[in-house]
């Protein structure tokens, strides 16, 4: 192989990125720890691997050109041993090798550049920088045909697109993919880390070099960490009711379902639709829960009682729809009520958290994730249409069954009977 092909000491991980084969792998990891040189090298090994086809097509993507021609163009053509090479097209930065296969270098500024072709693989660098929607629209498709494989790799940006994808990597149990992450400090001397750790506040520090995904400053609910109230152990308890937390939005709309034993909370399931009403998601939620024998208890809010579809207030659907048993406030809580009730329940002020959700509830989590205050601090950030349905749901649950304020007045309860 070409001098470019300097001996490397692979850490466990990156070696297991590089053998297990998984057609789809997501790879966040630490700034300069290896993760575009790995990228590069399977790349140039796979251009003599034989396919069915005479013309297997693989692409290295970055988010722009001109990142893609800095990242990978010249590393590419010096990994390539010249003997393999066929034709090297400068402008469309494209090699072609003897065995008929093709390499590309793409930006995907214009992801329609992927388009229209099929791609027997690719590596999509700093994925977190992509639009969010290159992947779906521009990228899934292109892999179809011939079965391709695609490495997502790069450092974290927040809770985007990225993390959406290393949670599917991880939580989905999708064989095809894989996810292998690791951090600077396995790759990078002490002193290089020291030297960044010198100039980079903590959170920038460890979203940069340990590939943590960070959540944005002023969120909402901040006592939240994936990684204490995210439990796959969860399950149904037969012995105990379900709360059943309901949100009245219509695209989309989103019910958390949950159980207490009058301590801690378990969320164990979510009924998310896009373009719903009211009737529908009462079907959805008595085919999951309608036998439950201990029942079901109706949480949400008290907007619920007045405005109506079609005649009737949402509470006199569910009532009607067998949904009867009703817990709700005749007036809302403050804001800042529900959201204490909410965080105090996360973790109380000895470290004990109290209330957990199954993975499957992705939108409980995005919400308690991402949700942030507006600039004035007293509202919601309600600007993404997707969020806050959820939390807000739950919220009223728990601000009911938990509330911070010791003399709740059971006055501004109203049952439906
Ligand atoms: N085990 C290793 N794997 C990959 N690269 C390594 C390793 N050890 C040292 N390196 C070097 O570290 C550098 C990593 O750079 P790069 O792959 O561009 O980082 P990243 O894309 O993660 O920011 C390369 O120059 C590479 O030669
Ligand atoms: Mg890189």
């Amino acid at each position: 192989m070409p001098a470019r092909w300097y001996a490397l000491r692979y850490h466990p991980e990156q070696r297991r990125l590089w053998t297990e084969g998984r057609r789809f792998a997501v790879v966040p990891a630490g700034r300069r720890s290896g993760k575009t040189e790995l990228a590069k090298r399977r790349l140039v090994v796979t251009l003599s691997e034989k396919k069915q086809w005479a013309d297997p097509r693989y692409f290295a993507a970055a988010p722009t050109r001109g990142q893609a021609k800095r990242i990978f163009w010249n590393d590419i053509k010096l990994l390539t041993p010249p003997w393999w090479v066929r034709r090297v097209y400068e402008t469309d930065m494209c090699i072609s090798t003897v065995f008929g296969s093709e390499i590309w270098v793409v930006g995907l500024d214009k992801p329609q550049r992927i388009e229209g072709t099929p791609w027997d693989g690719g590596v999509l660098d700093e994925y977190a920088d992509m639009k969010a929607r290159a992947w779906s629209e521009n990228i899934r498709p292109a892999l179809s045909d011939r079965g391709g494989w695609c490495w997502f790799i790069g450092v974290p940006q927040g809770l985007n697109h990225f993390r959406d994808i290393v949670n599917y990597a991880q939580e989905s149990g999708d064989c095809e993919w894989g996810l292998y992450t690791w951090s600077s400090s396995d790759i990078l001397p002490r002193e290089e880390l020291e030297a960044a750790r010198r100039v980079l506040d903590p959170r920038t520090y460890r979203q940069e070099y340990e590939a943590s995904f960070e959540g944005a400053t002023g969120r909402v609910y901040y006592a939240y960490s994936a990684s204490v109230h995210e439990a796959g152990s969860i399950r149904l308890n037969p012995d105990l009711p379900i709360a059943l937390c309901c949100d009245f939005n219509v695209d989309p709309c989103v019910w958390e379902a949950a159980q207490t034993d009058g301590r801690s909370v378990w969320v164990l399931d979510e009924i998310a639709m896009r373009n719903t009403n009211t009737r529908e998601m009462a079907r959805e939620a008595l085919k999951r829960f309608g036998a439950h024998r201990p029942g079901v208890t109706v949480y949400g809010d008290a907007a619920g009682m007045s405005r109506s579809t079609a005649g009737s207030s949402d509470y006199a659907i569910l009532h009607e729809m067998g949904l009867k048993n009703q817990r709700v406030r005749r007036s809302n809580p403050h804001v800042k009520d529900r959201v204490n009730a909410v965080n105090s329940m996360l973790m109380n002020s000895m470290d004990e958290p109290r209330l957990f959700h199954h993975p499957r509830c992705v939108e409980i989590r995005k919400d308690l994730e991402t949700v942030e205050w507006r600039a004035n601090g007293v509202d919601m950030d309600k600007s993404d249409p997707m969020r806050t349905h959820a939390s807000d749901a739950l919220g009223y649950f728990l601000e009911y069954e938990f509330p911070l304020r010791i003399h709740a007045s059971r006055a501004g309860l109203k049952f439906y009977k």
